[in-house]
């Protein structure tokens, strides 16, 4: 994946949708004739969607050919056109339609102050936290939700919740007593999958955010049960600010796909530290393969740093000494999320 090298980690560890857009923005000038015709063609797909939607199309078929058209414009642009094209989808009358969707309303919104933040997780996540939010929306908005949050990528996004959960029953079952780190834990509603937690066979899992309201969710919501958020940002790792002590599961689920490639290297690297020997590091990140890309980007304003298999090895390879760790690169089920696991050697 393309890597500018001067990017450098926000100063307050938020993610914003600059920060990532930083990531993929080239210094290039777009060329004048493609940027027309770009312009041309998103006008096009922009008043089909539109016309689809005054005209009483239904909304699942609007909002997919809409994404697909949108993915291809996104491929067949250069980078620099593509980011102008942007500005110019999110200003056209058919996001009103669009804004709807309480999943794309909340995400362009934005109410947290930044990108991919935890309710947003639980509106897709289909958690009863988010019915309100979707039950006071317009019919046409409950209608685009019930296309946006089964697309691939919300469904992939529902398994990564699962995979973590097993991964954490799976730790319990190696090991007594076992001790999990959740890195940008979000609201961890995987906590509430998870057989071990109920089964009171953890130590401790410890969750790390860097949002105070997601920290205070967590422990509000797991109150008695062992899970404890605390306040703490990807910085505050880099500079080893806190005294955690080693754990036998160290895991991170929506967050590198923010994270530029060094920084990425540096995170393992110190989450590495923070693994026991015999325990393991599970890191995902949405793949390049995802065709919900261009929507996210648009409607939702929501860019990612999307990687390959390739990608995730190559962090892995530059974070760790290979003959210290097994390490594991798989694709969830519909190849729309990539995992990267290292596990350590006992010592
Ligand atoms: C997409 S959510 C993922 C939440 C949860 N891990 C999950 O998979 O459902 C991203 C989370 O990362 C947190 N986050 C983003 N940047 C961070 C940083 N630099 N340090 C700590 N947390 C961060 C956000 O506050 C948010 O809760």
């Amino acid at each position: 994946m393309a890597q500018a090298s001067h990017l450098k980690l926000d100063e307050q560890s938020l993610i914003t949708s600059q920060l990532v857009k930083k990531h993929t923005t080239t210094s290039d000038v777009a060329d004048s004739t493609e940027l027309k015709e770009k312009v041309a063609q998103l006008a096009l797909v922009l008043d089909l969607a539109r016309q689809g939607f005054e005209s009483g199309t239904p909304a699942a078929d609007i909002v997919d050919r809409l994404a697909a058209r949108l993915h291809d414009l996104r491929n067949q642009a250069s980078p620099v056109v593509w980011q102008q094209l942007i500005p110019l989808a999110q200003e056209h009358p058919v996001s009103e339609f669009l804004k709807q969707d309480p999943f794309t309303r909340w995400s362009f919104d934005k109410p947290r102050g930044y990108s991919g933040d935890a309710s947003l997780l639980d509106i897709y996540y289909k958690h009863p936290s988010a019915d309100e939010i979707v039950a006071s929306s317009t019919e046409l908005g409950r209608e685009i939700y019930a296309y946006t949050s089964e697309a691939a990528s919300s469904v992939a996004g529902r398994e990564r919740r699962d995979i973590l959960a097993r991964t954490v029953d799976a730790t319990a079952e190696r090991v007594e007593n076992a001790e999990v780190l959740a890195i940008a834990c979000g609201h961890l509603r995987e906590a509430e999958l998870s057989t071990a937690l109920a089964g009171k066979k953890l130590k401790r899992w410890i969750g790390l955010d860097q949002d105070p309201i997601s920290v205070g969710t967590v422990n509000r919501d797991l109150a008695g049960t062992g899970v404890e958020a605390i306040d703490g940002s990807v910085k505050g790792i880099l500079r080893r600010s806190y005294s955690l002590g080693t754990f036998d599961l160290v895991y991170a689920s929506g967050l590198y796909d923010y994270l530029p490639r060094a920084v990425a290297i540096r995170l393992t690297q110190r989450a590495m530290e923070l693994v026991k020997p015999g325990g393991e590091f599970l890191f995902a990140n949405f793949s390049d393969e995802i065709t919900t890309d261009g929507y996210m980007e648009t409607f939702m304003d929501w860019p990612l740093i999307l990687r390959a298999d390739k990608d995730m090895q190559d962090i892995i390879d530059r974070a760790i000494d290979r003959n210290h760790a097994e390490t594991e690169v798989f694709y969830g089920s519909n190849r729309n999320i990539v995992y990267g696991v290292i596990r350590k050697h006992t010592a």
